[in-house]
């Protein structure tokens, strides 16, 4: 029991290393069921299900704007630990390269586009939650379009932020599984999600349209291009090959890399204007 609250506090404390899993294998999977994570990352994925609970209160008549605003500013799923929730707010306004220590181009070029971290995302949520700014008197419909649309797009970011993460602790030596892999799993939590799929098999045939994650966004513009690659499942392979070269003597930081940019494409893809006109 002291070892025990012992070796709790240091994890509390560092609050930075996963739990890996014993036996490796062992490990709560995601939605689509083939993204092997050697940390348990549950709580991680669980955003999605605040991103699940906005969107069903806005889908309430009238749409409830301050629940779905609690749950941006406070949380709801998604727990740090010791009373703390993770909450979309604070995703949306954290800074994903944490001072240029990591580097993660994918969002840099999103900052030098809209020129301030707040404005990439939150300002459009908080302006389309209160009424304000460019949603005042909008319709309902835009209003909800805009925010569902840009929380899956801060979740889409946080997890670019957690595969830079991965990419600089792999390249400083940090690669026990509780370490680079677990910056690595984070990612991969966040764009898959894991709420079970009410139908299917979580990344064959059609979307199952409850995951709410960036993983079925993806997946739901594949079904525009039927004969095209899928990306939602190149990106699961894309994602076990990135962790496969974080690992301890597998460590192969080129690797890494080409996984992070294949990770890059796939979201650069799904957010083709062309493939959105056809949605
Ligand atoms: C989460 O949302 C549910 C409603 O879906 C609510 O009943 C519950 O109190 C909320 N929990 C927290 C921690 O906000």
């Amino acid at each position: 029991m002291g070892l025990l609250r012992l070796v709790l506090l240091g994890f509390a404390a560092t609050g930075a290393e996963g739990a890996a899993c014993n036996p490796v294998d062992s490990c709560p999977q995601l939605s689509d069921g083939l993204y092997c994570p050697v940390n348990d990352v549950t709580e991680h994925a669980d955003i999605n299900r605040d991103v699940a609970l906005i969107k069903s209160y806005l889908a309430e008549d009238p749409m409830n704007y301050a629940m779905a605003k609690e749950v941006y500013t406070m949380g709801n799923f998604s727990s740090k630990g010791a009373g703390n929730m993770r909450t979309l707010q604070d995703l949306a306004l954290k800074d994903m390269t944490v001072s240029g220590k990591y580097t993660n181009v994918f969002y840099s070029g999103a900052l030098s586009l809209y020129g301030s971290i707040s404005a990439i995302w939150h300002d459009y949520i908080i302006a389309c939650l209160d009424n304000t700014g460019m949603c005042k008197d909008k319709s309902d419909s835009f209003r909800q379009y805009v925010i569902n649309k840009a929380l899956i797009g801060v979740v889409t970011a946080y997890a670019t932020y957690e595969f830079g993460a991965a990419v600089w602790k792999g390249a400083n030596g940090e690669t026990a599984d509780g370490q680079a892999a677990y910056a690595w799993d984070e990612g991969a939590a966040f764009y898959i999600g894991n709420i079970a799929p009410v139908v299917g098999d979580g990344i064959t045939g059609g979307a199952p349209g409850n995951l709410y994650s960036p993983y079925e966004f993806n997946w739901k513009r594949d079904f525009d291009y039927p004969d095209g690659t899928n990306t939602h499942a190149e990106a699961v392979k894309i994602l076990n090959y990135g962790l496969i070269n974080l690992r301890g003597a597998a460590y192969n930081g080129d690797n890494v890399k080409a996984a992070e940019l294949g990770m890059y494409k796939i979201f650069s893809i799904a957010r083709n204007p062309q493939r959105h006109q056809v949605c």
